[in-house]
């Protein structure tokens, strides 16, 4: 009878010892160029749990979002291309964020405040989490990411096992709809201009 102890299982998710192997990812730890990599490079946001009211409504208005991350390893900067759906229109920004490696820390300056979130690694290297005052219940939030632009169920499945380890709920996850992407027509467009710059160079280079 496999069936009783998969229920057992799932029943027992939501109140995910904090302090399991499996949670060890979610307390701080430190940023390295291998973790710097593993993020680097296409990301599509996937879903979110967020609690901080004014982090709430911001991914409430996001209806689809995908990034470029190029970090700088020896500025401890990381470059961020973010093509954000908001209310049927593409809002296009280049933004640099901050690392703080000891901490495990990626922060982005914002609205005149540093806003922190921990990065955390997943087993899938194309995945990760953003994790949101852990300490607070009431304001703790993740956000999730993958490398394309719907995760699949193991994918998902790992995010669900990390919001337990956080203590918090699926029904509190809010998710991204790629359908309802709006800006590709734009990276098309800046995709095309960055290989026009690059024939540009190239020919210069040869004369
Ligand atoms: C990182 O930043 C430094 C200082 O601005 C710059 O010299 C270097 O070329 C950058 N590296 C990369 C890979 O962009
Ligand atoms: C991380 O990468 C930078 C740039 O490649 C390098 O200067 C630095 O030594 C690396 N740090 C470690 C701990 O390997
Ligand atoms: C992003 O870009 C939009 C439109 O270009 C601009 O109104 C907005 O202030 C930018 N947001 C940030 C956080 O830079
Ligand atoms: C790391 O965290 C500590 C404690 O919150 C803080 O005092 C320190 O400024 C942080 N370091 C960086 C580089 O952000
Ligand atoms: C924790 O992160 C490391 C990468 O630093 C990864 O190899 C490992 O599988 C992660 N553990 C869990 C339980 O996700």
């Amino acid at each position: 009878m496999a069936l009783p102890w998969v229920l057992a299982v799932l029943s027992l998710l939501p109140l995910m010892d904090a302090h399991s192997p499996l949670c060890a990812n979610l307390t701080a730890v430190p940023i390295t160029n291998a973790s710097l990599d593993r993020i680097s490079g296409k990301r599509f946001y996937i879903a979110s749990a967020l609690r901080d009211p004014e982090y709430k409504k911001a991914s409430m208005e996001i209806s689809a979002d995908f990034f470029y991350l190029a970090p700088n390893k020896t500025e401890d900067k990381i470059e961020l291309r973010e093509y954000q759906t908001i209310k049927d229109k593409c809002v296009y920004n280049f933004s640099y964020l901050n690392v703080q490696r000891e901490n495990g820390t990626i922060s982005k300056y914002e609205g005149g405040k540093e806003h922190y979130a921990q990065l955390v690694l997943l087993k899938d290297p194309k995945i990760f989490i953003f994790a949101f005052f852990l300490e607070d219940e009431q304001n703790r939030g993740l956000t999730f990411y993958a490398d394309k632009p719907e995760a699949t169920e193991e994918q998902l499945e790992e995010f669900y096992e990390m919001l337990a380890c956080a203590g918090m709920l699926k029904s509190e996850v809010v998710y991204t709809d790629i359908k309802k992407d709006a800006c590709e027509p734009l990276e098309k467009q800046h995709k095309k201009e960055e290989e026009e710059r690059r024939k540009e160079k190239d020919s210069k280079e040869d004369t």
